[in-house]
């Protein structure tokens, strides 16, 4: 059994965890580990002028970092980037910079928890704009954790785009966030279009932003509007999700309704959400305890994670049929539903 000691010992290595990925999203928020990289092997003055930071904070963060070792000492005063360091590149294959952003932004939302608990208070989704360096990473984190599972798992079994794509049709991405999904379907899918919509206009920039820079401007559009009832000129051919329908649950008949008056004959709609366990027993399998906080977290927005099983039943009150696909050790869940029984 565990010591008094060695419990204290190992709460304190957790501590220093999140330590070091605060120092992380300082580099991350402020461009330093990409600038770095770039310059190589600058001293505090010169990723000062390189970065537009103030010079005595790029000493201390320097300190922080070498500390924990994102970056070594070249010479004195000079540092460069560890591989640790290289990681945290947001462009750097299978960056970490989701890990950083994540942990800055659930202690954001633990101080948000501390407080409304004491009067019942759900602020909605303003919380997740709060702050306004994590704002601007939040589309990219979700990217960045989901990009590969969606286009190395989840997409080779949706054979539902093969055919919107054979008829040149239209896929709409309701709480689009940067606009990754429909984007990674363009690169895929040559002649199918795509509409996504968000509520926050930072991401429906980011999301225009890619798409022009993929070349992808005529096919794909963003616009800044509700989900739950946003004014659409054509039938839908599919509707995605991807964890945004947790976040207008208590208005699902609205809806479902919405889906049932837009959705092509053929249609079909994609949800893809994390799979809330139905025995409370799962949440400790260490691969779910992230989505426990985010239960709690997802509270204050407003919001409730759901099971498959869920979704599945509310399909069925409007005469849809589901097929359920799991990913990621039962962590994530997919359904695909269609019209008819
Ligand atoms: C967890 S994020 C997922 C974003 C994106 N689907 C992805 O996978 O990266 C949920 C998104 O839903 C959007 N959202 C939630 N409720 C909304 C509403 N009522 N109208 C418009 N957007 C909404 C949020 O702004 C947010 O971008």
């Amino acid at each position: 059994m565990e010591t008094a000691e060695e419990r204290k010992k190992r709460f304190r290595q957790m501590a220093q965890g999140a330590l070091s990925l605060d120092i992380a999203f300082v580099g991350v928020a402020n461009g330093l580990f990409s600038a770095m990289r770039e310059m190589e092997s600058p001293n505090a003055e010169e990723l000062s002028a390189g970065t537009g930071m103030d010079r005595d904070y790029l000493v201390r963060w320097m300190d922080a970092a070498f500390a924990f070792e994102y970056l070594e000492e070249s010479s004195p005063g000079r540092f460069r980037l560890t591989p640790a360091g290289e990681a945290m590149c947001p462009d750097a294959p299978d960056t970490l910079m989701p890990v950083a952003v994540g942990a800055v932004l659930s202690a954001h939302m633990a101080e948000r928890a501390a407080g409304c608990m004491q009067t019942g208070e759900r602020p909605g989704e303003v919380v997740l704009g709060e702050r306004k360096t994590i704002l601007p990473w939040f589309g990219s984190m979700i990217e960045a954790n989901f990009s590969p599972l969606f286009s190395g798992q989840i997409l080779p079994k949706l054979s539902i785009f093969e055919e919107v794509d054979e008829r040149a049709g239209l896929v709409v991405d309701l709480g689009c966030g940067n606009g990754w999904y429909l984007v990674t379907l363009a690169e895929r899918f040559p002649r199918l279009k795509g509409v996504g919509l968000d509520g926050f206009g930072e991401n429906v920039r980011q999301a225009s932003e890619k798409a022009k820079q993929k070349g992808f401007g005529g096919r794909l559009r963003f616009f800044q509007g509700d989900i739950r009832n946003y004014p659409l000129e054509d039938p839908v051919d599919v509707f995605v999700m991807n964890r945004a329908l947790h976040h207008v649950w208590s208005d699902r008949e609205t809806v479902f309704s919405f889906f049932r008056k837009n959705l092509s004959k053929q249609g079909a709609v994609v949800i893809w959400e994390p799979s809330w366990p139905e025995r409370r027993a799962d949440l400790r399998d260490p691969v779910r305890r992230p989505m426990a906080f985010q239960g709690l977290s997802e509270h204050v927005q407003g919001n409730r994670l759901l099971s498959p099983r869920e979704i599945v039943d509310a399909f069925s009150e409007i005469g849809f049929s589901s097929t359920v696909l799991s990913f990621a050790g039962e962590n994530e869940s997919v359904v695909v539903a269609r019209p008819g029984r």
